[in-house]
């Protein structure tokens, strides 16, 4: 079953049934002016962060998952009957009410017909700016003249700190004031802020205007525009055809201008909202004069669709898979830039509390973006850089706003979580390789709480974080966490994981201090490689695969000989991928992998689940079976999974586990996954559970990154490298070809693959721009502004 399907050229995906399984949602704006709209206009929108600067509530975990939004109501005035502008929240027959929503990058659409009368409202927040368009085109397609109402509608909160919002309602629905002059309603929470925090005046004030239309009543209380026994389904103002010009004084707010308009046949007319925060008569009326035309309202909107679209050219595919295509080419790597802004903070699962970028999920996510946004992505890994601790740990989450590198304070030791600047070995080089500034690993930078270093000391430092925090085996301790939040091993337990990612990144650094002449630390990172190696090798292999990890107590998890969690999909994955499993060791370890963790929907993160486990060791067992870490299938691992059986050559097996993954293989089945088809989420339940495939936590995750990632350097090969790119696809032998146009370092490649003897991976033959080129890498100095490269795969 579809709701909707991906319109590529637009960059849309076009929703044409609203009674989704979840409700699907959008970005709008960006993290200054940050706004969430679902399929049905609901949502919420905050003014820098999700948790203190919410002015736009909704009610989270509520029937539907979207209450309240943005909304329009349209009322017939000759028979009293109305409808919204978007299928809910009036909700009419779907019979009668045709519903058409389409997601675009940082904009959406909504087309409703019903009665004859047709809507188009389209939502997004200009760049760079403090404010958000509700523009609505309406249109009468009957034969007859219509006196018709509009009515807007927002909720706002009482109290931009989201949990007083709801819960202190003792304090909270006294604080809140509005009223209406000319066409500007004001809201204003807690007069008195005003002159106690004068340095910011948006403080906890907004403003709407509408433009284009007469106005013909206004209500700012939300009780006076609903009713007390109504709801958004049906407010008393709509359904008497009348707002009641409300003043709010206390209570809850709301933002609602009525216009009477009468439309001839064929007649259309246009009706601006703008809704921003700030000061009334300064900041709205400034935006309204400059801002408050429909003319204007286009231009912003094409300017707002250039900026996202060129962002999105820097990597565009063709190849027999048009599900594939479209995750490539637009929603994967707008899901990487979404994460990349947002991080973990605001969508309809999180609620805006987590105010700054999470360590370990931020440096991950900056792999998925690197070629779209080299500069942005360079100053966030400084940044992430500057978040390092001088001992080599990190802080667990860096707050952009008030980050103080050299004067921030350590955390308690026993929190530092193991694996956190491991993940500068995979985001570092990817940054370094796109951009070509190798001198970047001379840079020198702050440490989060004291002293200064060099990228590579940085680097140096990680490694030697976890070389000094070796448990009994020699193997890099747990710590507090490693990547698996539920893993408790205890301080001194011994985690697989980490000691695969420290050998990923002695190699890394090997590779580094090669290049620049340093042989005094490559033999260093040699030795202290081997070291490990040598103790991975002693302990960590159970026959058929790799353990888990080794308890504080010495209590081994991830072995046949234990019940629950026998087997552990990172281990796998990662050992492969950080190059410490022998030949013989990845074969075995992916067959068991394939045989114990691969289900249709997706690679488990472990088997059996776990039930007896003690939760101070395993928290994952709260969770229900076939969920989350709880042998559930979690999706930021998926494409570790294809990387790993890209670099084993199984191409048929990496585009398996692939499409597995993706959303877009859901369109035409989404009522198995339920969430947006066109983004990742963050778990879908495994056959442990009696809701296979069913995905939640929607577009926050890591997934997002490392499918993008795993896709366009490992299956489609396209690999920057410090000289030049190499192209090293492994692809599903089916495929006869594929294009990619890609930008890398400001030249352009148009490369061809043609794979005529249906093999995964072996590149024969490079021809750029008609020179043929021995091995398959091309230096950067062969390279012009415009490039054509045929790539033969073969035997
Ligand atoms: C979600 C967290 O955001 C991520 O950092 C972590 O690695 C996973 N949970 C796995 O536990």
């Amino acid at each position: 079953m579809h709701y909707g399907y991906f319109d590529d050229k637009k960059m849309e995906y076009v929703i044409t049934r609203p009674d989704t399984p979840e409700s699907w949602s959008n970005y709008l704006g960006s993290t200054e002016y940050g706004a969430i709209i679902t399929n049905n206009a609901g949502g919420y929108g905050f003014y820098k962060s999700g948790a203190d600067g919410r002015f736009l509530r909704v009610r989270f975990n509520s029937v539907p998952m979207d209450q309240p939004g943005r909304y329009i109501y349209i009322r017939d005035n000759e028979n009293s009957d109305f409808w919204s502008a978007s299928w809910q929240p009036v909700g009419k027959p779907l019979e009668e009410y045709e519903s058409v929503c389409r997601h675009g990058t940082a904009y959406s659409v909504f087309e409703s017909r019903y009665s004859k009368l047709h809507t188009e409202t389209t939502y997004f927040v200009p760049l760079d700016q403090k404010f958000e368009y509700w523009k609505l085109r309406i249109t009468n397609e009957s034969d007859t003249k219509r006196s018709l109402s509009v009515f807007t509608y927002c909720e706002f909160a009482n109290n931009w700190n989201t949990n007083q919002d709801l819960v202190n309602l003792q304090y909270s629905t006294f604080i809140v004031k509005g009223s209406r002059k000319d066409n500007m309603l004001r809201i204003i929470t807690h007069e008195n802020l005003l002159h106690s925090k004068s340095e910011d005046d948006s403080v906890m004030q907004c403003w709407m205007a509408m433009v284009g239309s007469q106005i013909d009543g206004y209500d700012t209380s939300r009780e006076s525009f609903l009713g007390r026994y109504n709801g958004y389904h049906n407010p008393q103002a709509v359904s008497r055809g009348k707002c009641s010009d409300s003043d709010a004084y206390g209570d809850n707010a709301c933002g609602s201008f009525q216009s009477n308009i009468v439309l001839n046949p064929g007649e259309s007319k246009e009706i601006l909202i703008m809704l921003g925060v700030g000061d009334t008569a300064t900041e709205g009326n400034k935006a309204v004069a400059e801002f408050g035309s429909v003319e204007r309202a286009n231009k912003e909107l094409a300017a707002l669709k250039d900026n996202w679209h060129s962002k999105l050219s820097s990597f565009k595919v063709t190849t027999p898979d048009k599900e594939f295509n479209s995750t490539i080419n637009v929603w994967g790597l707008y899901n990487c830039l979404i994460n990349f802004f947002w991080s973990r903070s605001a969508s309809l699962i999180y609620n805006g509390e987590r105010n700054g970028l999470g360590f370990r999920d931020s440096v991950q996510d900056i792999l998925g973006v690197a070629a779209a946004v080299p500069e942005e992505a360079l100053k966030r890994v400084e940044l992430m850089l500057t978040g390092q601790l001088a001992n080599g740990g990190a802080i667990p989450v860096i707050k952009p706003f008030a980050h103080n590198p050299g004067h921030e304070l350590p955390p308690d030791p026993q929190k530092l979580r193991s694996d956190d600047c491991l993940w500068f070995f995979n985001a570092v080089p990817a940054i370094v390789a796109e951009t070509g500034d190798f001198d970047f690993y001379t840079k020198v930078l702050p440490y989060a709480d004291k002293q200064e270093d060099t990228v590579l000391g940085h680097l140096r430092r990680a490694l030697e974080f976890n070389l000094e925090r070796r448990g009994k085996n020699g193997l890099p301790c747990g710590l507090h966490a490693d990547w698996n939040d539920c893993l408790r091993l205890g301080y001194k337990g011994e985690s697989l994981f980490v000691a695969f990612q420290l050998r990923y990144g002695l190699s890394v650094y090997e590779e580094i201090c090669l290049k620049m002449g340093k042989t005094d630390e490559v033999s260093w990172a040699v030795k202290k490689r081997e070291e490990l190696e040598g103790c991975i090798q002693s302990v960590a292999w159970d026959g058929e695969w790799f353990i888990w990890a080794i308890g504080e107590d010495g209590t081994v998890y991830g072995t046949k000989e234990y019940d629950e969690g026998q087997i552990y999909l990172n281990t796998q994955v990662w050992a492969v991928i950080s190059g410490a499993a022998s030949k013989e060791q990845s074969s075995k370890c992916m067959e068991s992998v394939k045989r114990l963790l691969a289900t249709e929907y997706g690679l488990m993160l472990c088997a059996p689940p776990f039930k007896k486990t003690p939760i101070d060791v395993m928290r994952s067992v709260v969770f229900n079976a076939g969920i989350k870490e709880n042998a559930g299938i979690f999706n930021h691992t998926q494409g570790w999974g294809v990387i790993a059986e890209c670099i084993l050559g199984n191409g048929d097996r990496a585009y398996e586990y692939c499409r597995a993954n993706m959303p877009a293989a859901y369109n035409d089945k989404a009522q198995i996954r339920q969430m947006e088809p066109y983004v990742q989420g963050q778990t879908t339940y495994s056959s442990y559970s009696p809701r296979a495939g069913n995905s939640r936590v929607s577009w926050l995750t890591g997934a997002a990154s490392w499918s993008y990632f795993s896709a366009t350097q490992h299956i489609l090969g396209i690999i920057p490298m410090y000289e030049g790119i190499k192209i090293n696809p492994c692809i599903p032998s089916h495929w006869d070809k594929f294009t990619v146009a890609r930008i890398f370092r400001g030249k352009a490649l148009n490369i061809e693959v043609l794979n005529p003897q249906n093999v995964n991976k072996g590149v024969i033959e490079i021809f750029l721009n008609n020179e043929t080129i021995k091995d398959n890498f091309i230096s950067v100095e062969k390279l012009k502004s415009q490039n054509d490269i045929k790539v033969l795969l073969g035997k």
